[in-house]
C-alpha cells in the first residue's frame, strides 16, 4: 500500500518557500498558457467572470473562490471581507450563477474567533439577499472544530444560505456527518488536502477512499442535498451505485470537482444528467493552493516543467 501522505508532505513543506513563491508568482499566471493558469482561473475577478460564462455553457454549475488563507492581521482580514462583498455584486451585475467558496482563515478564524464571525456575516447578510449560497471549505485540523463551530453559530443565527466540508481523512468526520446531518445543513465531502498526522487522520488512500464511501452513505441516506466532492472515478460509481440501489434520485445530490482537473469526467456526469458544480478559484494569492494542487498528483510536475520550457 503506498503512502498517501507523502508526497503531500513534500509539497506542503515547499509550499512555505518564499523563494519558491516568488518564482511561481512571477511566471505562473504571466500568460494564458503559464502553469498556474491549468488549476486558477486568473488574477482577477473579471477573468475568473469569463472562465465562469464558459464553464456555464458546458451545462456545469459553478462555485467561485477568491483564493486566500491565514491572514495575519484583522486589517487583513478586513480586506478579504470587502473584496468578497465587492465580489457579490460583481457576480449579481454579470448575471452568472450565484455560489461562492471562502475559507475562515481568510476572515480572522486565526486571530479572532468574534472578528471572524462578524466578517462571515458581513458577508452572509448581503449573499442572502442576492440568493447566494455560501461554502464554507475546511482547512487543517487545528481549524476544524472552530470552523464547525462557527458555522453553527451562524445556523442557530438563521442563517440558512451556507454549508460546511468535511474531510473524510479526519477520523471524526463519521460523527460530524451524523451532527451536520441532524442540522439539516448542505455538506461537502471531500478527501482532505492537507497533511494531517496519524493521530487525527487515516494516511493510507485504501481507508481514506473507505471513509469516504461510508460517509457519502451517511450524507446520501439522512443529508441535505449533499456536495460529493472527487475526481476518483471509484468513489463516483460507488455513489451512483448506492443513489441507484436506494432510489436515491440524482437531483437530491450533486458532484463536485476542481477547475482544471478530470474535465473529461465533468463533461461525462453532465451527459449522463448528474449535477456537476466546477469550483474555480482566482485570486493574486494563489500560490498555496497551486501546491496542494501539486501534491494530490505528483505528475502535475510534468506539465509545469513543459509550461516553463515552451515560455522559454
Ligand atoms: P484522489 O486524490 O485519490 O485522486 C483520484 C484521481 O483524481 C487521481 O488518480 C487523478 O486522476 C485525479 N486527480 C486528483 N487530484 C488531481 C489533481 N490535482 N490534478 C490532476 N488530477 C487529479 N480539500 C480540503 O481539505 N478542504 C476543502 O474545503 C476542499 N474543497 C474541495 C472542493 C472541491 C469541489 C473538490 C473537488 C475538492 C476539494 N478539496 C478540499 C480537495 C480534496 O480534499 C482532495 O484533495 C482532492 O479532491 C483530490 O482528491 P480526490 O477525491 O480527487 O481523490
Amino acid at each position: 500500500m503506498r503512502l498517501y501522505a507523502g508526497a503531500k508532505a513534500v509539497f506542503y513543506a515547499l509550499s512555505r518557500s518564499a523563494t519558491l513563491k516568488r518564482l511561481a508568482s512571477k511566471y505562473g499566471m504571466r500568460t494564458r498558457e503559464s502553469f498556474a493558469r491549468r488549476f486558477i482561473a486568473g488574477e482577477t475577478v473579471e477573468e475568473a467572470i469569463e472562465t465562469a460564462r464558459y464553464i456555464g455553457t458546458q451545462g456545469l454549475l459553478l462555485t467561485l473562490d477568491y483564493l486566500g488563507e491565514s491572514v495575519r492581521t484583522p486589517d487583513e482580514a478586513d480586506t478579504a471581507t470587502r473584496e468578497y462583498v465587492r465580489l457579490l455584486d460583481v457576480i449579481v451585475a454579470s448575471g452568472i450563477e450565484a455560489n461562492i467558496s471562502l475559507k475562515l482563515t481568510q476572515l480572522g478564524a486565526g486571530i479572532d474567533r468574534a472578528t471572524c464571525v462578524d466578517n462571515l456575516r458581513r458577508i452572509l447578510d448581503p449573499a442572502q439577499g442576492h440568493g447566494f449560497f455560501v461554502r464554507i471549505d475546511m482547512e487543517n485540523s487545528p481549524y476544524t472544530e472552530v470552523t464547525l463551530e462557527i458555522f453553527e453559530t451562524l445556523w442557530q443565527q438563521q442563517y440558512r444560505n451556507v454549508g460546511v466540508v468535511l474531510q473524510c481523512y479526519l477520523y471524526r468526520s463519521e460523527a460530524d456527518a451524523q451532527r451536520l446531518n441532524a442540522l439539516g445543513a448542505r455538506v461537502r465531502l471531500v478527501k482532505g488536502a492537507y497533511r494531517e498526522p496519524k493521530s487525527v487522520a487515516y494516511q493510507q488512500k485504501s481507508e481514506v477512499d473507505a471513509a469516504f464511501v461510508r460517509i457519502m452513505k451517511l450524507l446520501l441516506d439522512s443529508g441535505h442535498y449533499p456536495a460529493i466532492a472527487t475526481h476518483d472515478p471509484a468513489m463516483i460509481e460507488a455513489t451512483k451505485t448506492y443513489a441507484r440501489e436506494h432510489g436515491i434520485a440524482t437531483n437530491r445530490f450533486e458532484f463536485q470537482m476542481l477547475y482544471g482537473v478530470r474535465r473529461d469526467l465533468q463533461a461525462a456526469l453532465v451527459r449522463e444528467g448528474c449535477g456537476m458544480r466546477v469550483y474555480v478559484p482566482f485570486g493574486r494569492e494563489w500560490f498555496p493552493y497551486f501546491m496542494r494542487r501539486l501534491g494530490e498528483r505528483p505528475a502535475n510536475v510534468g506539465f509545469v516543467v513543459k509550461s516553463l520550457f515552451a515560455e522559454g
